[in-house]
């Protein structure tokens, strides 16, 4: 079994009957998606809120029972993975282009576990490039304003070399950093710009990580 399903699989054994279960996007998560899929087929009684397209339609191929984030007061728990976790358990996320939606649906989450192998866990943030979400109108001016801090900006694009579209219809910038000594200012001045939608610093926001190391698996309660 790789690292990824053994992390997912785990992180699958803390769903219980009843609850409403945000449901993360990317290789990893979609371990987790795979093995509730087999446990809502045993009879477990679960609702999922998927946080990207393909989620969903993982989901709904699975017969899992799924509502929209509208129609939920609260999750109990959402699972997902993550691109980089600091010592102090911060996090960058969006490497997959889901953030807008991740961090949405764990924002509305009781409880937050990250699923990740140890090639993940960092001292500091940064090294993965920090992924920006923005509006398309005028792109250009905040990638110009990027450019102008330093801050090494990509557009993201397509496997057709086209300009990558998120589920919610915007563009992603990734800032190569190399390291981010501040998330929190980072997060409040990215926060600031019109036009950024939202960024994949996931700051202050996980319960436990559980992190895959070789073939053993190491909960971290925060
Ligand atoms: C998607 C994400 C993913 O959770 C993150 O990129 C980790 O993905 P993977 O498990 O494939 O490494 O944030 O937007």
């Amino acid at each position: 079994m790789n690292v990824k399903q053994m992390v997912g699989e785990k992180a699958a054994e803390y769903v219980k009957e009843g609850m409403t279960v945000g449901l993360g996007t990317g290789s990893t998560a979609y371990y987790l998606v795979e093995a509730l899929g087999k446990r809502v087929k045993e009879g477990l009684k679960i609702t999922g809120v998927t946080t990207s397209t393909r989620t969903k339609e993982q989901a709904e191929a699975l017969n899992i029972p799924l509502a929209n984030l509208n129609d939920v007061t609260k999750i109990d728990l959402t699972i997902d993975g993550s691109d980089e976790v600091s010592e102090n358990h911060q996090g960058i996320k969006g490497g997959g282009g889901a953030l807008l939606f991740e961090k949405l649906v764990a924002n509305a989450s009781d409880k937050v576990i990250w699923i990740v192998d140890d090639s993940k866990m960092v001292k500091t943030l940064g090294a993965f490039p920090l992924p920006v979400e923005i509006v398309s109108f005028g792109y250009k001016q905040l990638f110009r304003l990027f450019e102008s801090n330093n801050l090494h900006p990509e557009l993201r694009l397509n496997e057709s070399k086209e300009i990558y579209v998120t589920d919610g219809g915007h563009y992603i910038v990734d800032l190569h950093l190399g390291a981010i000594e501040n998330p929190h200012e980072m997060a409040i001045w990215l926060d600031g710009l019109t036009g950024v939608v939202e960024h994949g610093l996931f700051l202050d926001m996980v319960n436990t990580v559980i992190v895959g190391h070789g073939n053993t698996v190491e909960v971290l309660d925060i």
